[in-house]
């Protein structure tokens, strides 16, 4: 597909009326070409409506994965090589393990229904059907192990600014792996990894996000979902898919060129972390106390109730 083709597809993957002009002017092309795109695209079997006055409306369910504006997505990508989409899966992460071997580049698995979904901590991640969006990213950044500390930083960063950007939500960042809402957890991530003499060849993060609520969601009430927290506005699916993986893109190049604190400043302005009260569970301790800073190279820095400073790596943290 041809790279104004692809930017028309995902200006309206949107789902909402865009003029003619409008799509001109934000690609820099003449109507003509836009007009032209758009018949393309239709011939390739997007349905797409053009009502006088009001523009182009590219039809498509909003609530339901679309396959083919999922493969549009990773197709313009720059990063992202090959997708594997699955309707149903055990688990997108243990799919990704079973067939890293099998292609070169990076990978993308995504699915709406895991039978066998895993968590950190070995911890069960129910996964119903059409509730969540459940995918895994295989990344081969063949960087030494010390730079890996900061991924998480930046995939977290990714996620919360494509919800905040999509849907308008005030989502914020609970360090490590947790992306929350209203103090309520919407999406979860865990990061695998292959390495070989210090240099990490295969990165494996699966991310889990609650987009409807389930039976599982309701009985938990530490958690939410998006269409949850958007009341009765109105979410699309594909339109979200769309912005995550441009957002994950662009970080996971700032995070292969750049350091953490290029990006320091704008993810402590989307941490929950701080200023509270935490409880934090590594694996040599539990401490009770609060969060300082973030140093450059990913450490937590807390304060315990004994005036004691901590650095840690990794933990679950309640809030
Ligand atoms: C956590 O909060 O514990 C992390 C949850 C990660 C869940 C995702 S869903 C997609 C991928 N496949 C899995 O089996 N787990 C991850």
């Amino acid at each position: 597909m041809s790279k104004t083709k692809m930017e028309v597809l995902s200006l309206l993957m949107e789902g909402k009326y865009l003029s003619g002009t409008k799509i001109a002017e934000q690609l820099s092309v003449s109507r003509t070409a836009v007009w032209k795109n758009i018949q393309q695209l239709k011939e390739s079997g997007y349905n797409i409506t053009a009502v006088t006055n009001k523009g182009y409306r590219l039809i498509a369910s909003s609530s339901r994965v679309n396959e083919s504006l999922l493969a549009a997505t990773i197709e313009k990508s720059e990063r992202l090589d090959q997708l594997i989409y699955k309707k149903t899966i055990d688990s997108t992460q243990n799919h990704a393990f079973r067939i890293l071997d099998q292609y070169d580049g990076n990978i993308v698995i995504v699915s709406e229904h895991q039978t066998d979904g895993r968590g950190r901590f070995k911890r069960e991640w129910l996964s119903p059907d059409e509730t969540g969006l459940y995918m895994s990213l295989v990344l081969r950044p063949n960087i030494s192990n010390q730079n890996m500390i900061v991924f998480n930083l930046f995939i977290s960063l990714a996620i919360s600014e494509a919800i905040r950007e999509s849907t308008g939500l005030k989502s914020g960042i609970k360090w490590p792996n947790d992306i929350f809402i209203n103090d309520k957890k919407v999406c979860g991530f865990l990061t695998e990894v292959i390495s070989t003499d210090n240099i990490v060849e295969t990165i494996v993060c699966g991310i889990g996000i609650n987009i409807n609520s389930s039976a599982v969601t309701e009985s938990l009430s530490t958690a939410t979902t998006i269409i949850d927290e958007l009341k009765d506005t109105e979410f699309n699916v594909n339109h979200f898919i769309d912005v995550l993986f441009k957002k994950i893109e662009y970080y996971y190049d700032k995070f292969l060129t750049e350091s953490f604190s290029s990006i320091k400043d704008k993810w402590l302005e989307q941490a929950i972390i701080f200023n509270r009260e935490l409880t934090i569970t590594t694996v040599k301790e539990k401490l009770r106390g609060k969060a300082l800073d973030i140093t450059d190279e990913g450490y937590l820095v807390i304060l315990d109730g004994d005036h004691n400073i901590h650095k840690v790596i990794s933990a679950d943290i309640e809030i």
